[in-house]
């Protein structure tokens, strides 16, 4: 559990919030490359409170500014992306990808104005298909880590994003609680419950690292009688990444999927994905399920629920019918909102698997107080030597074949 007083300093990331502004030294996801094109339409974007506009500019460059025109506060998402920057549609300002006033059309011939002005603007990066934005202090501006699953060229990857209609740290939390994967997502709920009660009480071993938080968990997979190994990594400020091999898929080198849980505002998020297949594991190239009509989960359609008729423990199936956001995601955005729109952890009652929870909250929090001291917080990179590429995963997925619950018999 957290009193009230912490959990609201690490739920809340609007600016000038010690949460926010802890969660504004990282770079952040905010939109898909392809979401904007050179010269089209802007994108209006909500991260962590802040209303802004995501354009990219006729070299190509994508610019990420303040939604409000600086004269009279039109939204620039209305704009023109032209001559150097975004137009405003009522008067015609332009700025350009550093929140520069490029022309003021109707002020007066030899006017200084424009000068004076300076639109907010956070820098951006774009790496495998994402656009990473830095909004915090311009001195205090770290490198984009190169996660493998950004920068590995040996296979193949995808990139996504969906909204999710609460806080966004109980999302994290819901992807590194790994023991809820025998529980909520589990398929033939009926007959696998008494198979269940016969395994092993969940183990997990966990260990804080310079990134976050290394965990490994044993995980029944009872429909083929064997124990998987579950990688769920915490990564500072607040991101996610799974290894995923399966006991009948014993290879050196396996599939990753890397999350990152955005905050548009203290009561809804984005969660970008990076998830990267390396040829190793797969005769040929692995090809991604392509999103075809996204039709999201939520109460509104009760999460696809089919009560009567699908033998889940909350009658979500693990693959719904008409949405391409399938899979077990249905079921974990119905826990995460269903918990509310933001955790009162005050009320909890946690057990003993809950404690790399209260691990990565304490991290967070610690976090906090260290950029409230004016220290960097955790996995802050500034040295590029130290930027080569985050391998994590190399050990585990060497594990998927030493493991001694998986050695074959
Ligand atoms: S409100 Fe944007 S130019 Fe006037
Ligand atoms: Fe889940």
């Amino acid at each position: 559990m957290l009193d009230k007083e912490a959990n609201e300093l690490v739920c809340r990331t609007g600016p000038g919030t010690p949460g926010g502004e802890f969660m504004r030294r990282y770079w952040q996801p905010v939109a898909l490359s392809k979401d904007v094109t050179r010269g089209g339409k802007p994108k209006a974007v909500q991260i962590m409170s802040e209303e802004l506009v995501l354009f990219r500019d006729l070299q190509g460059r994508a610019g990420l500014v303040g939604l409000h025109c600086s004269h009279r506060l039109t939204s620039l998402a209305y704009g023109r992306v032209e001559d150097g920057g975004i137009r405003c549609p009522f008067h015609g300002w332009v700025y350009d990808i550093h929140g520069n006033c490029l022309e003021q059309p109707a002020e007066p011939e030899g006017s200084t104005f424009k000068d004076r002005v300076k639109h907010p603007s956070y820098p951006c990066q774009e790496l495998a298909g994402l656009i990473f934005a830095y909004m915090g202090p311009a001195d205090k501006q770290p490198l984009l880590p190169r996660y493998e699953v950004l920068v590995r060229e040996d296979g193949t990857r995808k990139t996504d994003f969906y909204p999710i209609n609460s806080n966004y740290l109980q999302n994290v939390e819901g992807a590194v609680d790994s023991v809820h994967f025998s529980y909520l997502h589990m398929d033939n709920w009926s007959k696998i419950k008494h198979k269940l009660a016969a395994y092993p009480k969940p183990k997990i071993e966990w260990a804080e690292t310079d990134w976050g938080i290394w965990q490994y968990s044993d995980l029944p997979d009872i429909q083929h009688d064997t124990v998987d190994p579950c990688y769920a990594h915490f990564f500072m400020p607040a991101g996610f990444l799974r290894v995923q091999g399966t006991a009948a898929n014993r290879h050196t080198d396996v599939k990753k999927f890397m999350s990152w849980y955005v905050p548009t505002d203290d009561t809804h998020m984005l969660r970008f994905q990076a998830s990267f297949a390396p040829f190793s594991t797969h005769e040929k190239p692995y090809e991604w399920p392509e999103d075809k009509e996204l039709n999201l989960p939520g109460p509104e359609n009760d999460y696809f629920c089919d009560y009567d008729n699908v033998d889940t423990i909350c009658g979500i199936p693990t693959r719904a019918p008409g949405t391409a956001i399938k899979g077990f995601l249905c079921q974990d955005s119905m826990v995460n909102e269903s918990q509310g729109p933001i955790v009162d952890r005050s009320k909890e009652r946690l057990g003993e698997h809950d404690k790399v929870l209260m691990a990565q909250r304490l991290m967070m929090l610690k976090a906090i107080r260290d950029v409230q001291e004016g220290r960097d917080p955790k996995h802050i990179i500034r040295d590029p030597a130290e930027n080569v590429m985050f391998y994590v995963g190399r050990r585990e997925a060497l594990e998927y074949v030493s493991h001694p619950l998986l050695a074959p018999a």
